[in-house]
């Protein structure tokens, strides 16, 4: 289907096709490997087989007698970074392991090919030490980190929740647990490196163009206006692009030593289970208390989940804790295992997915325990304001989501008596939870509007595609503060030659740069007025928000599933889900649906079947394939009907939008353990819901 332009000023809401849809099906648009480079080189790179220790010895004479081989690199001959602090990003400065898959070192080669027999090829000896990658939440050296990611407190108190709880007519202690997942997007991670006379170009997969470079500037103590990442298309990331990891690193390290000709490094699937960060694993108690009528006196959630020793990750799994629900007394604490492993990082949605799987359980618990629905024991607990801040919220329509919902999915004169409905073999039911992901607005972006020969402006922003369709609905908010039509917007980005943008990172991409856009906008028609000449131009930051003091502001979204189990075998199908969501002002109805499902069928996937499976005795992921790390395909996926609320937001940014990134997978899980609840009388308080936890 086609969708014509709309109208000049109403650009912004309208399914227009994704503006870079033709080059992507055809294959025209350039990944990061895909760019041109001149007589390449290629990356192999090696990895610590052993979880701690030292590299005794490397053998390396038969991969360097390879013909074709240019380099191996390790410790003993690699760059010394001139900023080591980021134990995660200093590779190779030292002998020193400190997990399983950690680099080692690489092989540089003339094919890829020659690259990865050469490294097979070369004999790594090690001082092996005793490890510990063994998650538990009985571990007796947990710790209190000082802050949680984004910067949120670790814990928070409010009134007496012991005694609430203690006194409370209805209570629920349950402790839910999520496993370690890896966020797999499409693209691997990829690099191509240039060193050449002191500058550095990157072509590189990440969400981050800007971000990357200012990182990379400073681990090898270069200029920033010397080092330039380009990063045009980008296949997924689900935010393990989000932050640079090592394999960046590595690959400009090659391109150092080999002055002068590209380095191509693109992992492998199976290497991206080992240092491209992934979701910790969590152990999440949670204990509610309410009174006769449902209202709750007590909400106390307590996270146990891992960061490595070498770097702190400190996911917020129980920050949607902190607003989801009015509640007399409130805690949430989280603790962390140091473990030798790689670092955990963002995997979409860090923390709500995980915390809301277990907080929407325990209320689908709680309100059978209440005698209420479930819909009506959330909207019974619906809170005025948002307790964290004691702040009102921007806008919350939780409430309107829920009803839309339930109407849409049919949820009416639903019969709550678990295992009840049976079609043959299959027990039949039907599940709800609630979502919320918070509005992130990210510093440090700034746009340039120019007006061309033609009267079409070049609108710039280093801001990144990374196929969540940004290309397109940035191009509709250039139109719309421009008042001209989206042919008239010639959009550059992807480039850090570009002014600089922010990560595409905690659903912030709109609200950062299209607010960016929305100034620059301003700026260009304050000085130029609506009848610009060609080479009139003007530049500006995001403005500020005021408006982020006095409001708590945050999505919400309602998630409602059908599970089908068969009795004999404990197989799970999800033949329907529905998702309602209050974002704001949605931008592109079409790319925005697409977020959506997405986000619907990864938390299908964290309900399901999603789960690295860790060996402590050797510390690494065993499934690292998509043979045995399942995520779900076009079988597994059935239909998703997806709608959102009209909210109009004056105060969230200039567009009134939120982000869409991230909310869709929120409470899908809590969804759909649910609805296998109600088929089978069988609470998973363990996930993925694989067939052996349904069979008695
Ligand atoms: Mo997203 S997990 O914030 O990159």
């Amino acid at each position: 289907m086609s969708t014509t332009a709309p109208a000049t000023g109403t650009a912004i809401g309208a399914p227009l096709d994704r503006i870079d849809g033709p080059q992507k099906v055809t294959g025209t648009a350039p990944y990061a490997y895909e760019h041109r480079s001149d007589n390449p080189l290629y990356l192999y790179p090696l990895h610590s087989d052993v979880a701690r220790g030292r590299v005794a010895r490397i053998d390396a004479g038969d991969a360097e007698a390879l013909p074709g081989v240019i380099a191996i690199i390790s410790h003993q001959n690699a760059p010394t970074l001139a900023d080591a602090r980021d134990r995660e990003l200093s590779i190779l400065q030292s002998d020193e392991i400190s997990f399983r898959g950690q680099y080692i070192g690489a092989v540089i080669a003339e094919t890829f090919e020659i690259a990865r027999h050469a490294a097979s090829l070369v004999g790594v000896f090690y001082d092996e030490e005793p490890h510990d990658a063994a998650f538990s939440p009985d571990r007796d050296d947990l710790y209190t980190p000082d802050r949680l990611n984004a910067g949120f407190p670790t814990d928070t108190e409010e009134g007496d929740v012991d005694e609430a709880f203690s006194s409370a007519a209805v209570t629920l202690d349950e402790t839910y647990s999520t496993p370690l997942e890896h966020n797999n997007p499409m693209e691997p991670h990829t690099t191509v490196a240039v060193w050449e006379a002191g500058d550095l170009t990157l072509y590189e997969s990440t969400q981050g163009a800007h971000t990357t470079r200012r990182t990379i500037a400073r681990l090898f103590g270069l200029d920033r206006d010397r080092v330039r990442v380009v990063a045009l298309h980008v296949g997924g990331g689900f935010g393990s692009k989000g932050l640079p990891h090592a394999n960046t690193v590595l690959a400009v390290m090659a391109a150092q030593m080999v002055e002068g000709r590209p380095i191509k490094f693109a992992l492998t699937r199976q290497q991206m289970f080992s240092c491209v960060g992934y979701r910790t694993p969590t152990v999440q108690r949670v204990r509610l208390g309410a009174d006769e009528s449902g209202r709750l006196t007590a909400t106390s959630h307590e996270v146990v989940e891992q960061t490595a020793k070498i770097k702190e990750f400190a996911e917020q799994t129980a920050y949607a804790t902190r607003t989801m629900y009015a509640t007399e007394t409130r805690r949430t604490t989280h603790r962390l295992a140091a473990l030798d492993v790689s670092v955990p990082s963002w995997m979409r949605a860090p923390g709500e997915a995980p915390g809301m799987y277990a907080l929407e359980s325990a209320m689908d618990e709680m309100a059978i325990k209440c005698n209420l629905d479930p819909i009506e024991f959330r909207i019974l607990n619906e809170p005025e304001d948002d307790a964290e801040t004691g702040l009102p919220y921007s806008s919350r329509n939780l409430v309107a989501c829920l009803r839309e919902g339930a109407e849409r999915f049919g949820w009416e004169g639903r019969d709550p008596t678990p295992r009840d409905r049976r079609e043959g073999r299959w027990l039949v039911g039907t599940g709800v939870a609630s979502g919320m992901y918070p509005v992130f607005r990210m510093p440090g972006s700034k746009a340039r509007i120019t007006c061309e020969e033609n009267g079409s402006y070049v609108v710039e922003i280093g801001a990144t595609d990374i196929g969540t369709g940004t290309w397109t609905a940035l191009t509709q908010i250039a139109a719309d503060a421009l008042e001209v039509s989206v042919e008239d917007i010639d959009l550059r980005i992807g480039d850090t030659d570009l002014p600089s943008a922010s990560v595409a990172g905690g659903s912030s991409g709109i609200t950062a740069w299209g607010s960016t856009i929305f100034g620059a906008a301003r700026a260009f028609r304050g000085r130029h007025g609506h009848n610009p000449a060609a080479g009139d131009t003007a530049e500006a930051g995001m403005p500020d928000n005021p408006d982020t003091e006095n409001y708590a502001m945050h999505a919400f979204g309602a998630y409602f599933a059908e599970a089908r189990v068969d009795e004999d075998t404990g197989e799970v199908r999800v033949p329907r889900m529905t998702g309602v969501f209050a974002v704001g002002n949605v931008i592109n109805a079409k790319t925005a649906r697409s977020q959506f499902i997405g986000g619907m069928t990864m938390g299908l996937g964290m309900a399901l079947h999603e789960k690295s499976l860790v060996d402590p005795r050797f510390g690494h992921v065993v499934n690292h394939d998509f043979a045995e790390y399942h995520i779900p395909t076009n079988a597994d996926v059935g239909e998703m009907d997806v709608a959102w609320v009209d909210e109009h937001d004056p105060h969230v940014n200039p567009i009134g939008s939120k982000g869409i990134g991230e909310i869709g997978i929120c409470g899908s899980p809590a969804a759909i353990a649910n609805a296998v609840y109600h088929a089978t009388g069988i609470r998973v308080r363990d996930l993925p819901i694989t067939p052996d936890k349904l069979l008695r």
